[in-house]
């Protein structure tokens, strides 16, 4: 079959490992008798290069009028200090709510091989740690009303009512706030996405919150259990994010699916994946209410390492193999990719950043050739 994909290489590392992941994609369709068509777009810091926009209407409808959207990465200092809307990362919040992309699914698993660089006490993650953190993408303090203000004094807008502290003004000076919400729609369908995806795996959900302090928290809670009754043979349990970020740490295995915030998710997920010690392998899909989805790879563009060949492509590697899975439908071929990047492991091609003693060192392309040939 014919399927069309929007390719988006970003920023500094991102071209390269996209480049090696579609040598990957080239050899699925060579092998299974697919057609993969790739449709270029811009964003990030590339396309304020290009437009000084971070994120072109031109790249949102290709994107729409694709199949899936397979990312590298978007980033660049060079963009730092800029205001919010002119800044690399602009494009990937934009690009999630204009394509509704409300379900965030990031895998932290340990790769035997590869056990050695998990940072954690070896008994820890004896027996091999997998979880599937389900964040909440479209939603909460990310999206929620944002402002900054200066009260009182010759540019103030004077008395500002604080609502959120019941206090009647605030002193004066400069003020900035974020406001953290969730309606009951956003937080059902999420729910839904972590139930189902914990029936196809050891039916443990973990949902994380901040339910001591925040009502948000409190409706998350709520909705949650109310859920939870569709799915009987799935556990449930809730855990403040405080004590999941110790938890992490102390006893990753006890987790199987977490759901959690838009927020909560964020800083959770890079601490999941710090703790697989191999951050360059670990992939992730953005999903919306269908087949549609963005592929990206959970590390950003390293900047530093741009154009030296030497960035680890298996993540970008990964997302396209959940790609195929969750958007085109292809599980045999998503199978096929992950069971070569395993072979590839196994057979000791190690890029800079797993590098041991011993093992064949290979650069990104490189990567990406010998997996296409395992595929
Ligand atoms: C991520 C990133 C983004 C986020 C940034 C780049 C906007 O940290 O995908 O986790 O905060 O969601
Ligand atoms: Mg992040």
């Amino acid at each position: 079959m014919d399927y069309r994909i929007a390719i988006i290489k970003g920023d500094g590392i991102g071209p390269e490992i996209v480049d090696a992941t579609l040598l990957v994609l080239d050899k699925v369709g060579k092998e299974y008798g697919h057609t993969f068509k790739y449709e270029y777009l811009l964003a990030g810091g590339a396309a304020l290069d290009d437009s000084g926009e971070p994120l072109p209407e031109k790249t949102i409808k290709e994107c729409k009028d694709s199949d899936a959207v397979l990312l590298g990465a978007v980033g660049d200092p060079k963009w730092d200090g800029q205001p919010g809307n002119k800044r690399p990362e602009a494009a990937i919040l934009g690009l999630r709510e204009a394509l509704g992309l409300f379900a965030n699914l990031r895998p932290a698993m340990v790769y035997d091989e590869l056990a050695f660089a998990c940072p954690l006490k070896p008994e820890i993650i004896e027996g091999g740690l997998n979880i599937m953190i389900v964040r909440e993408l479209t939603g909460g303090i990310y999206f929620g009303k944002r402002g900054t203000e200066v009260i009182g004094g010759a540019s103030g807008s004077g008395e500002f009512v604080d609502h959120l502290r019941g206090e009647k003004t605030l002193p004066s000076g400069r003020f900035a706030y974020d406001v953290e919400q969730y309606t009951e729609f956003e937080i059902k369908r999420i729910a839904h996405v972590a139930f189902d995806m914990a029936m196809k795996r050891n039916k443990n959900v973990m949902s994380v919150d901040k339910a001591n302090v925040l009502d948000s928290s409190r409706l998350w809670r709520a909705v949650m259990e109310e859920v939870h009754a569709e799915y009987p043979e799935v556990k449930l349990d809730h855990m403040y994010v405080d004590n999941a970020a110790q938890q992490l740490i102390k006893n990753p295995k006890q987790f199987d699916v977490i759901v959690t915030s838009n927020m909560f998710g964020d800083i959770l997920s890079d601490e999941a994946s710090q703790i697989t010690g191999s951050i360059g392998m670990l992939p992730s899909a953005s999903l919306g209410e269908g087949a549609f989805g963005l592929y990206e790879p959970i590390h950003g563009s390293a900047p530093k390492y741009a154009g030296m060949d030497r960035a680890n492509p298996v993540a970008t590697i990964l997302s396209a193999a959940m790609m195929l899975r969750y958007s085109l439908g292809l599980g045999k071929e998503a199978d096929a990719v992950e069971k070569a990047v395993e072979d590839y492991l196994a057979a000791g091609y190690r890029t800079p950043d797993i590098m041991t003693e011993g093992k064949i060192p290979v650069g990104t392309m490189e990567c990406g050739r010998q997996i296409a040939a395992l595929v």
